[in-house]
């Protein structure tokens, strides 16, 4: 039989979710004449990870920040052009790293550079290292990076003493940034493969903050307002199924949401984020998800990147000062480096000074991943504060430092419609993973006559080659609108 005699003139969709994903997908759906839509977001605001708080003097990104790749490849650039929102953005071209120890020592930036350099390398061509060393698929990164690093240290035996364990503690530091980078507790999570699938876009990392938000707010313009139903958390989705609406028309999918309504569609979009799969995939279902795809949403790596946002009175830092790095003298990539929550700090490798002052004040923001980043969200800011002013006088040396006026910290891990900031390749998983989970549903093999095309997947977690990025999700909401516009333009 053929499925497209049976499909409706005017279908009713479901977005769940209005992040940029499930903006992305309503508002293309809606410039292709598809009217009958709704978005269905749990909490009481549009963005999902791209979100502002007001802080200090001015709003500060809760979420994303960076345009990953600025350049008219990436539509993030592309849109954010358009709308004239680029004004305040700038280039982060290898920011200057300041580096100080925890031995009150400044770190030469010439060392510096060329320990960064050769790290970074290192991470670039793992899978390439990991080929050429016939690694398996269950090899991470820190396989790679451990190996390597052991060459490097090596090498460095003829340093002296102290320059060989600011060194080795640089390399640690910068271990902990790449977990900020991944959202990963360890570098021992995440896949060899990783930097394979994930494809970089021509263009430097353009510095947005403050732009998202607003971006957002341009692809929200297209949406009516009656359109998007905020506090309407989505409880179980029934599908595969026949319900009946009160005029007597059938659809496939009923969504339940936890205020005890409903909403039927002949089509869902579903954009909430991998780990909210992970903590409900199993129950939010009816029927259950195929194993395989449940097992690709239990095995892809999905992590948690906070940000510390700190106000001071005054800058205890240079001027010219971009990134402010911390290195413990005695740590070495070697040593085992299990959580130790009630020393999180260490966890913390950069602070970036954010900028332009005469916007923001005297802010940084540090980034912190894994077990810790998971942990601060339940300390006080009271706590939060303390605990870094000691760190700031221990690594400067100074026992009084200008005052903190104000923290702020993220809870990504604690917010139950994000679960985690992004994903990653874990060990445990493929790139193959990702396009299973975003494989739609029922599957083409198993239409048996049922309506095609139920469950659709986006999010940034569904993008094989974007994912973690804003460009990824935006991309991946797009692409299962694309998915309905040739269901029902190729009558
Ligand atoms: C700290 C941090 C820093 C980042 N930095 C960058 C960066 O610099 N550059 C970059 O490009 N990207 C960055 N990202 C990643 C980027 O923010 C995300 O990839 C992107 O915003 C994800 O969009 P999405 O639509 O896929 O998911 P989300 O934004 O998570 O949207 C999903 C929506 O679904 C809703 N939802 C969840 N459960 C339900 C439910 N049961 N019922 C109804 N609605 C539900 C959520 O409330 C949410 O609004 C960062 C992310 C974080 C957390
Ligand atoms: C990988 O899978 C094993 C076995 O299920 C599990 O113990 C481990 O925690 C997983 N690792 C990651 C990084 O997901
Ligand atoms: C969906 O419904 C069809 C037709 O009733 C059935 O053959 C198929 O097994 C169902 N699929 C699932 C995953 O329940
Ligand atoms: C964790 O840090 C605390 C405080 O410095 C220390 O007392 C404790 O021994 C550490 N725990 C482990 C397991 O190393």
């Amino acid at each position: 039989m053929n499925c497209k005699n049976t499909l409706k003139k005017s279908p009713k969709l479901v977005v769940i979710g209005a992040g940029i994903a499930g903006v992305g997908a309503a508002g293309k759906l809606l410039t292709h004449g598809f009217t009958d839509i709704q978005i269905v977001e749990a909490s009481s605001q549009p963005g999902g990870r791209i979100r502002s708080s007001l802080f200090g003097k001015s709003t500060v990104d809760e979420g994303a920040q960076y345009i990953h790749g600025a350049s008219g490849k990436n539509p993030i650039f592309q849109l954010a052009k358009e709308h004239g929102l680029l004004q305040d953005t700038h280039d982060r071209v290898d920011p200057e790293l300041s580096v100080l120890t925890n031995m009150q020592k400044q770190m030469d930036p010439d060392v510096t550079k060329e320990v960064k350099n050769l790290a970074s390398s290192i991470l670039k061509h793992a899978h390439l290292i990991a080929q050429q060393k016939q690694y398996t698929q269950a090899n991470s990164l820190a396989d790679v990076y451990l190996e390597e690093v052991k060459t490097l240290i090596a090498q460095w035996d003829g340093d002296h003493t102290d320059l060989r364990r600011q060194k080795l503690g640089l390399l640690s530091m910068l271990m902990k940034w790449q977990c900020d980078h991944l959202a990963a507790g360890s570098l021992s999570e995440v896949s060899v493969h990783v930097y394979e699938e994930y494809k970089h876009i021509e263009g430097h990392d353009r510095n947005s903050q403050g732009l998202f938000p607003n971006l957002l707010q341009k692809l929200l313009e297209i949406i009516p307002r009656e359109k998007l139903l905020l506090n309407k958390p989505v409880q179980q989705i029934l599908w595969n199924g026949s319900f009946e609406s009160e005029d007597n028309s059938l659809y496939p999918i009923k969504v339940l949401c936890e205020d005890g309504g409903h909403i039927l569609a002949d089509h869902v979009i579903l954009s909430i984020s991998l780990g909210c799969l992970k903590a409900n995939g199993q129950s939010l279902f009816q029927p259950r998800l195929p194993e395989q795809k449940l097992n690709a949403i239990q095995s892809m790596g999905f992590g948690t990147m906070n940000k510390i946002y700190l106000e001071f009175e005054a800058p205890f830092w240079d001027e010219n000062t971009e990134v402010i790095g911390l290195v413990w003298e005695e740590e070495t990539p070697l040593s085992c480096q299990e959580p130790n929550l009630t020393e999180w700090w260490k966890r913390v490798p950069v602070f970036y000074v954010v900028g332009p002052t005469g916007r923001y004040g005297h802010l940084l923001v540090g980034t912190i991943s894994g077990k810790e980043a998971e942990f601060i969200e339940s300390l006080s800011l009271q706590e939060v504060a303390s605990s870094l002013t000691c760190l700031f006088r221990q690594f400067t040396g100074r026992s009084s430092l200008p005052e903190l006026k104000n923290v702020f910290v993220t809870k990504w891990f604690s917010n139950p419609y994000t679960r985690g900031s992004y994903s990653h390749i874990s060990i445990n998983s493929t790139g193959d993973m990702i396009d299973l989970l975003t494989e739609p549903l029922p599957q083409a093999t198993e239409g048996n006559g049922s309506p095609m095309l139920q469950l659709l997947f986006a999010g940034e977690a569904t993008h094989r080659s974007h994912h973690s990025t804003t460009h990824g999700a935006l991309l991946s909401g797009w692409r299962e609108a694309e998915r309905l516009i040739d269901l029902y333009s190729t009558k």
